[in-house]
């Protein structure tokens, strides 16, 4: 979309018109003022005017990657301010963009400064913190993880909610049980575990191995000193595995509760040479007579995860419940044009799962799906909300693997990306045949950005599009309009496809006649599109991390969890999309714009929409994009992933303690407080760095 471009004989007439209306109605001659000076106050319609007051109309708007923040938008006048302001005849009104996204972004900035702001800054803040949060004690060796995180500029030293939620139920079931099930995990094969044996502050042996567990090996290894003997069980699929029934799990975290105690005194050691880890000495383990438990695993591959999981949901959730999914949409999603307003819940089974449960890959034709409904402690690198597996930050983030690392060198700045919204992936996300590709979550959303696609099957969209009746005095506001035909944008504004077919049966001879394959398109390359959509695969997405780091906007439809989502912040880190896309072009078209305030014009032009005018709203992507950079370039780092598993190992190794309830850290941190002081001629944590 370019500056909105008129002729001038146009602008002439409407101008004259607007000044002749305002000569008719307020009675004024023009005596004594020029044309010239009557029209610089009067107040510009709507259609001419930027989306924001303090944005110039014909500056590029491209031109602002450097500087900083846009000015705060001016804040809202209260009734009685409006009262002593003067006459609107000499000021022009406060207008205001009233399109929901402005509202959900300076929502989330409020959340997020709340969060920057509750961040303690030396040991006896975080330890007082863990103690009101958590009702414990932290764990050993929590000074040593406090020293390691601070060295490695760790910015919110407070955040690792994900850890104490995943490990919550856990304090339910004896730290023996959680150990004979870990050391025995990986013995049949076909259960897909691999375990880690840590003894004597080293990493002995590591059954079913792979990349994974090597890649994971190399971040323990970083602070294996600090760590006790133990056995850690992975996850080998890459789907989920712990479901367990809400009802069980409300019991767990009742007793979770029970537990929590602070004894005035506590060992700051764990105890050695504990029974029930896995007894490295036997070479063989047909000779282990050591008990084993039931672990429950079920394999329910192609089978509606949807039986599977809403065991786990509240009973009042639209999973268990029969909500409609028109109410159960009302939870997560503005009203006009399902923009997700509750990220949390739009990726939320039991809130979303009737709705999409034959829209996901995952949901209705997995490949893989060993399940169980006993809580089994399992360390995997994503879950859906209703798993209790112990998330960990998925190896990839961690490794430096080219399809995957974000590389600067070949990014360019914001003002040289292209307008357009990229995607590139492979048939993935679940066993595809002839007849149920159609409804899967990356087919949909190749199909949805295809403008062939949408022309030849007459596909209507709905998008939000400015109010034209609005007067000119009048904020700028919305409605839906849901005969959008999309297929000339798409055209223009999508470069989505697959590369290659994958993971059909009997084979991807259907999609000959469907799609046309992609070149391979590296991840820089991808970059000289302004935005970046990221959707599930068979699992997680890896490429999230670089898709953030980069200039370019994220967005993001997903089911699954992983361990950064409580720092990430939608709509101030990235866009999130709606697992059904019904969002996408009033997403698109609130950032690119759309089409020509003019009717006339627009008909002239030979618009498919010419109804539908939206502004672009390019420095609101780019604050985004910049945000989301920024904020990863802080919180997602290689050192943030060590920082998380030296501090996960060290929450699950008092877990599985039979003294759990009698050691940890009990002093009042006073200890750390010259480290806190720091040095001065390198400056404080997280602005100037520590050095070893
Ligand atoms: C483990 O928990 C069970 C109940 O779940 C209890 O009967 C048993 O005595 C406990 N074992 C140990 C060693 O604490
Ligand atoms: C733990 O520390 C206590 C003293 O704080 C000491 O008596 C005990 O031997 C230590 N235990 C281990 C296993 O190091
Ligand atoms: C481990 O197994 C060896 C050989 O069977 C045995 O001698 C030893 O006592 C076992 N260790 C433990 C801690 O059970
Ligand atoms: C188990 O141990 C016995 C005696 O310690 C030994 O003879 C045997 O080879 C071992 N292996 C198996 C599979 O039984
Ligand atoms: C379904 O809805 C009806 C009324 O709307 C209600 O009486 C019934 O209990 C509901 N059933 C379930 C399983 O929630
Ligand atoms: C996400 O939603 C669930 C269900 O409503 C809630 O229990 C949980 O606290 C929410 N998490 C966050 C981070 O808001
Ligand atoms: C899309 O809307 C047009 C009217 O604008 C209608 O004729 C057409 O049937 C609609 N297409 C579909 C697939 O519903
Ligand atoms: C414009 O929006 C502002 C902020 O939401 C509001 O206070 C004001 O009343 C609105 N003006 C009109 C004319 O609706
Ligand atoms: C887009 O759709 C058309 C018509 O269905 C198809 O021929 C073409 O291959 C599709 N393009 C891509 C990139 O899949």
């Amino acid at each position: 979309m370019g500056p909105i471009e008129f002729n001038k004989r146009r602008i002439f007439i409407l101008v004259a018109a607007v000044i002749a209306f305002y000569i008719v109605f307020h009675g004024l001659t023009l005596s004594g003022e020029t044309i010239r000076d009557v029209s610089a106050r009067i107040p510009l319609p709507d259609s001419l005017r930027p989306s924001k007051p303090e944005q110039p109309l014909v500056a590029d708007p491209d031109d602002i990657w450097d500087l900083g923040p846009p000015p705060p938008a001016p804040a809202p006048e209260s009734p009685t301010d409006a009262s002593t302001l003067p006459p609107p005849e000499s000021h022009p009104v406060e207008h205001f963009d009233l399109h929901p996204i402005n509202r959900l972004m300076q929502e989330a900035d409020d959340t997020w400064r709340l969060y920057e702001t509750s961040i303690s800054t030396s040991f006896r803040q975080t330890v007082e913190k863990y103690r009101s949060k958590y009702g414990r004690h932290p764990p050993p060796a929590f000074k040593e993880w406090y020293q390691f995180a601070r060295k490695r500029n760790v910015f919110n030293i407070d955040d690792f909610e994900q850890i104490m939620d995943d490990l919550r139920p856990f304090w339910a079931i004896n730290a023996s049980e959680i150990r004979t099930r870990a050391a025995h995990m990986w013995e049949d094969e076909a259960f897909g575990a691999a375990v880690i044996h840590i003894r004597d502050h080293k990493v002995v042996r590591t059954d079913n191995p792979s990349w994974r567990s090597d890649t994971m090996v190399e971040v323990i290894n970083k602070f294996i000193e600090f760590l006790p003997d133990m056995d850690i069980a992975m996850n080998r699929l890459d789907q989920p595995r712990v479901v367990v029934p809400w009802e069980d799990m409300q019991e767990m975290l009742q007793k979770e509760y029970e537990t929590r105690a602070m004894p005035p005194e506590v060992m700051d050691n764990f105890t050695t040479n504990q029974p029930e880890l896995l007894n490295m000495s036997i070479e063989d383990r047909a000779n282990d007579t050591s008990t084993r438990l039931d672990d429950g695993w079920f394999f329910a591959p192609g089978r509606q995860y949807m039986d599977i999981a809403s065991k786990a949901c509240p009973p009042e959730s639209p999973a268990r419940s029969n909500m409609s999914i028109a109410q159960a949409d009302k939870m997560y999603k503005e009203t006009e044009a399902g923009i997700v307003s509750n990220f949390n819940l739009s990726s939320d089974l039991c809130t979303v799962g009737p709705a999409i449960q034959n829209l996901h890959g995952l949901l209705y034709t997995a490949s893989s799906i060993i399940a169980s409904h006993k809580l089994i402690p399992i360390f995997g690198e994503c879950k859906v909300n209703v798993n209790n597996d112990i998330l960990f930050p998925a190896n990839m983030y961690y490794l430096h693997d080219d399809r995957y690392d974000y590389n600067p060198e070949g990014d360019v700045d914001w003002r040289d990306k292209d307008d357009t919204i990229i995607w590139r992936g492979v048939t993935s996300g679940g066993v595809q045949t002839e007849d149920n590709w159609p409804t899967m979550h990356r087919q949909r959303l190749v199909q949805l950005l295809n403008g062939t696609h949408l022309s030849s099957t007459d596909t209507n969209v709905t998008v939000l599009t400015e109010k034209r009746e609005a007067s000119y005095q009048e904020n700028t506001t919305y409605e839906p309009y849901d005969h959008f035909h999309a297929s000339q944008f798409a055209e223009q504004h999508s470069d989505v496809g697959f590369v290659e077919a994958w993971g059909c049966v009997p084979n991807c001879g259907f999609y000959d006649q469907v799609f046309s394959w992609k070149p391979q398109t590296s991840l820089t390359a991808q970059f000289k599109s302004k935005y970046l959509i990221d959707v599930d695969g068979h699992s997680f997405s890896g490429r999230w991390h670089a898709f953030l780091q980069s200039k370019s906007l994220g967005f993001k439809a997903t089911i699954f969890r992983e361990w950064h989502d409580s720092r990430l912040l939608a709509w101030r880190h990235f866009v999130p999309v709606d697992n059904r896309y019904d969002d996408i072009y009033s997403l698109l078209s609130y950032f690119m714009g759309y089409g020509q305030p003019n009717m006339e014009h627009a008909l002239e032009s030979g618009d498919p929409n010419p109804e539908v005018y939206i502004a672009a709203h390019p420095r609101e992507a780019q604050k985004l994009a910049r945000q989301g950079r920024e904020w990863s370039n802080k919180v997602l780092r290689r050192e943030d992933i060590e920082v998380y598993m030296f501090r996960l190992l060290l929450e699950y190794g008092r877990l599985i303690d039979d003294n759990r309830d009698h050691i940890g850290y009990s002093g009042d941190g006073s200890e750390l407080d010259k480290f806190d002081a720091g040095d001065k001629s390198t400056g404080r944590w997280g602005i100037g760095g520590w050095k070893d």
